[in-house]
């Protein structure tokens, strides 16, 4: 498959350039806290976020809102080669007594990813099974609907979507997420999965612009919980916004929210509340290793993805900013 191509500039002349514009207009208020803890703030609990997610995923659900995110799987073509414990798909399906090999994506939003990857599962990947969850259920409605309204019986029989979300505590929610992620897999295949949550069931974790949207002290749980959902040698594919990305340079100093935890420079998350009540974190390579390290990761790809994107009613071209990477459960 041909190479994505993601570095349009460089990310260290662009840093150097904003944290000078930053310095200019950010007052010393920002770094000031008016809480102990996060869970103080409505903005930083879950259920806040599930619900403005909800209104976000209502108001956006018409029109032509719904972009496939056809770049995907250029941008991490494991998603449809890489089978976890080794590379061999018909062994290690004997090996987890599973069939299928399992793609899971953790906030699927209105199915922007799913799609396009669904469309590759035919023939030749026709082992392959997409299950999609998000914490907002319009969400998950939106993105059954895009699937189904595809109207190719294959792209159909091969998806399966849930409401879920792995930053909840035990006792917050009545499944857990591994449990949810089960039945789900169940469901879509007609396959019992006894002993097999144990060692976790994804082949591939996809999680695109979904950590950004995690109020920072559920972060530790959420990505707990994906790597329990992983099977030994699964990867999680992770892309998401960039400190220094055009969002965060446009964001008002009244957006920041203040979050008691920490990046892995010891400040603050760079972390905003846009009008609709939606959380956007802009991260860091060394707090993304952090993250995933923490939870029990490895490391295989870690880099940021700079990409100009053209307005087209004015012609300037505007500076976006990913982390890009791809994590290992050992
Ligand atoms: C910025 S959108 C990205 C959607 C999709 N991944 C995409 O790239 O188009 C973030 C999505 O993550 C979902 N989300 C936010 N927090 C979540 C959580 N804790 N668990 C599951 N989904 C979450 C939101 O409902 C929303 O659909």
């Amino acid at each position: 498959m041909v190479q994505y191509y993601d570095s349009d500039f460089s990310f260290e002349e662009h840093r150097i350039e904003c944290e000078q514009k930053l310095q200019s207009t950010t007052s010393s208020s920002t770094c000031t806290s008016n809480h102990e803890d996060d869970e103080d703030l409505a903005s930083l609990n879950p259920m806040t976020q599930a619900q403005c997610w909800d209104d976000f995923h209502t108001a956006h659900s018409h029109g032509n809102f719904f972009k496939p995110r056809r770049y995907i799987l250029k941008c991490f073509p494991c998603i449809l080669n890489h089978c976890a414990a080794d590379n061999n798909l018909a062994q290690n399906i004997e090996n987890c007594n599973q069939r299928y090999r399992l793609v899971l994506e953790v906030g699927c939003g209105s199915g922007s990813s799913c799609l396009p990857i669904l469309k590759h599962c035919n023939d030749e990947h026709k082992q392959t099974k997409i299950l999609a969850c998000d914490c907002s259920a319009v969400a998950v409605d939106v993105c059954k609907s895009v699937i189904e309204s595809s109207k190719d019986t294959i792209v159909v029989k091969n998806f399966g979507a849930f409401v879920s979300d792995p930053s909840l505590e035990v006792g917050e929610a009545e499944t857990t997420f591994p449990e949810d992620v089960k039945a789900a897999y169940e469901k879509l295949t007609g396959e019992k999965t006894e002993g097999v949550n144990d060692i976790g069931l994804a082949d591939v974790v996809l999680m695109v612009f979904v950590l950004s949207a995690v109020p920072p002290k559920r972060v530790t749980r959420f990505m707990k919980q994906i790597f329990n959902t992983a099977k030994s040698g699964g990867k999680v594919c992770f892309r998401d916004y960039a400190l220094y990305d055009l969002p965060m340079m446009r964001f008002k100093e009244t957006h920041y929210v203040h979050s008691t935890c920490s990046d892995s420079d010891g400040a603050a998350p760079r972390l905003y509340e846009r009008g609709d009540g939606t959380l956007s974190r802009f991260f860091d390579l060394e707090t993304v290793k952090c993250i995933f390290e923490a939870a029990g990761f490895v490391e295989e790809d870690l880099r940021y993805a700079t990409v100009f994107n053209e307005n087209r009613k004015t012609g300037d071209r505007l500076k976006r900013a990913f982390v890009h990477s791809v994590f290992r459960k050992p």
